[in-house]
């Protein structure tokens, strides 16, 4: 049956050619001699130790067009997306990343009906009608329908589709993407995204980057968002419910956007106080980081029960379990715009990358706004750390989320400081983001790039504080 497709596929694109070289040449290039093309299936994986099913091989997204419809009573979503691709190689067929108990109606391939099957916890795998030739563009749209089911993940927490009390609230680090779209899961394939969401009048829609207008027509409003800049899948996010809503602006005029579930027991005027919160630290950090990497900011405080605050692209969740909702989270989540989102480490073992400089971010906010020095930060992590086995940007891939990439990756940063003194090491905290704006990036790279700045040989540092275990002596 494949083979009959492939074979199919070999006279369409050989034909193809054929014109191509004589529009070029204008010499007949015969199919015989042509090279014939070898379409061969793309990998399952793209290639993470962590997480070797994540991500796929032989294309690469450019945009993802999500449309679902939420009904509450139920828990149930009714949805089509639509992914915008490009194929890296002659493919005969290729996977994306599904997983849980959804059940698909319909799948097209440039219009076409597709053959599907799912394997595995997360791979669905899809033979298009005729191969696809390397550099071609096409179009894959996958209606589906049911209840999605969260991810439970001993060492790394509750990720994915979240029921809520009054919706839903999706949080997709590292794995949960998968559990309500079908997608190229994977920090190296970032896309741009529009997410238009149905629910019933009177609930509140909340999603990535900008709101396009909203509809209501029986009883259904229709929410739109979109993200213009390209974003890891996981940092998508989605917040369905009772919501409310706070627009300002931050630096140079960006739309800021803030959002407070009703049911959550607040101040008065705190709604106010977020917003503005949001916007003084987005505006300080802009300073710092050099220009604010998207079109919009935001965050919101919501009750999802996760225990963590998530650096969703342009607009953090804070879930409201989180132990405190201050101006040091709030440092942390909008520094990860630049550190993080901006720039995606391109393998999961570089995370320190992310969460090392926001870690930084809350100790420049505490010596910034509280009067607590940076430096007494680092003296007091440094004594009190208990634990040094681990590597920071190596940590493993139930530890990813530890202390270890955290505090111990904070502190390497406060270290390079000392080392390389403050001028350069502010130049390296502007440059860094600005030289690898919507990049995918590696701990080699930043290695790299400091010496580059610095003109110095900074291996043997490097190597104490990011790749090998053990307590690094202080030195000058
Ligand atoms: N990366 C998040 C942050 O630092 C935190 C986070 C996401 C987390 N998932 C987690 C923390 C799971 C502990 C467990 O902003
Ligand atoms: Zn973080």
């Amino acid at each position: 049956m494949r083979g009959a497709n492939l074979g199919r596929g070999h006279l369409l694109v050989i034909s193809a050619l054929t014109a191509g070289l004589l529009a070029a040449t204008g010499t007949p290039a015969g199919a015989a001699t042509a090279p014939a093309p070898r379409f061969s299936p793309g990998a399952p994986g793209a290639g993470d130790p962590y997480f070797p099913d994540m991500g796929n091989g032989g294309y690469d997204v450019g945009h993802y067009d999500i449309r679902l419809a939420f009904s509450p009573g139920t828990g149930a979503i009714d949805a089509t997306t639509t992914i915008f691709a490009t194929a890296t190689q002659d493919l005969s067929r290729f996977d994306l990343d599904f997983q849980g108990p959804l059940t698909i109606s319909k799948l097209s391939v440039n219009g076409r009906n597709a053959a599907f099957t799912r394997s595995g916890a997360q791979e669905l795998v899809i033979t298009p009608p005729y191969g696809l030739r390397k550099g071609s563009p096409f179009v894959v749209s996958v209606s589906y329908a049911g209840v999605p089911q969260k991810i439970d993940d001993p060492a790394l927490g509750v990720s994915g589709w979240v029921a809520t009390k009054d919706g839903a609230v999706a949080l997709n680090q590292p794995i949960g993407a998968a559990t309500y779209y079908p997608v190229n899961d994977t920090t190296a394939d970032k896309a741009t995204y529009t997410q238009t969401i149905t629910v019933p009048a009177g609930l509140t829609v909340l999603a990535n980057g900008e709101p396009g207008p909203t509809t209501t027509h029986d009883h259904q409003t229709t929410f739109r968002w979109s993200m213009n800049r390209p974003m890891a899948s996981e940092l998508s996010m989605l917040a369905i419910g009772n919501y409310d809503v706070t627009r300002g602006v931050a630096v140079g005029g960006l739309p800021n956007i803030t959002a407070i579930g009703r049911s959550i027991d607040t101040q008065p005027g705190q709604g106010k106080v977020f917003n503005e919160t949001t916007a003084q630290i987005v505006q300080w950090e802009s300073s710092m980081y050099g220009q604010y990497p998207f079109d919009s900011t935001g965050g919101i405080l919501a009750d999802v029960g996760v225990g963590y605050a998530l650096e969703t692209q342009s607009r953090p969740v804070y879930d409201q379990d989180t132990s405190d909702v201050d101006g040091d989270l709030l440092a942390h989540e909008l520094g990860h715009q630049w550190f993080g989102d901006s720039l995606t480490p391109v393998r999961w073992s570089d995370i320190w990358l992310n969460e090392g400089f926001a870690t930084y971010s809350e100790w420049l906010y505490q010596e910034k706004f509280n009067n607590v020095p940076v430096q007494e930060t680092f003296a007091k992590a440094y004594a009190d750390e208990k634990d040094w086995s681990g590597k920071v940007a190596d940590p493993g891939r139930d530890h990813i989320f530890d202390d270890l990439v955290y505090n111990r990756g904070a502190m390497a940063l406060q270290a390079l400081r000392t080392k390389i003194g403050d001028r350069a090491f502010f130049d390296v905290l502007k440059q860094w983001p600005t030289a690898n704006r919507y990049g995918t990036v590696s701990t080699r790279q930043f290695i790299q790039f400091v010496e580059r700045l610095t003109g110095r040989n900074l291996a043997s540092f490097f190597q104490t504080w990011l790749y090998q275990p053990g307590k690094p002596q202080l030195t000058r």
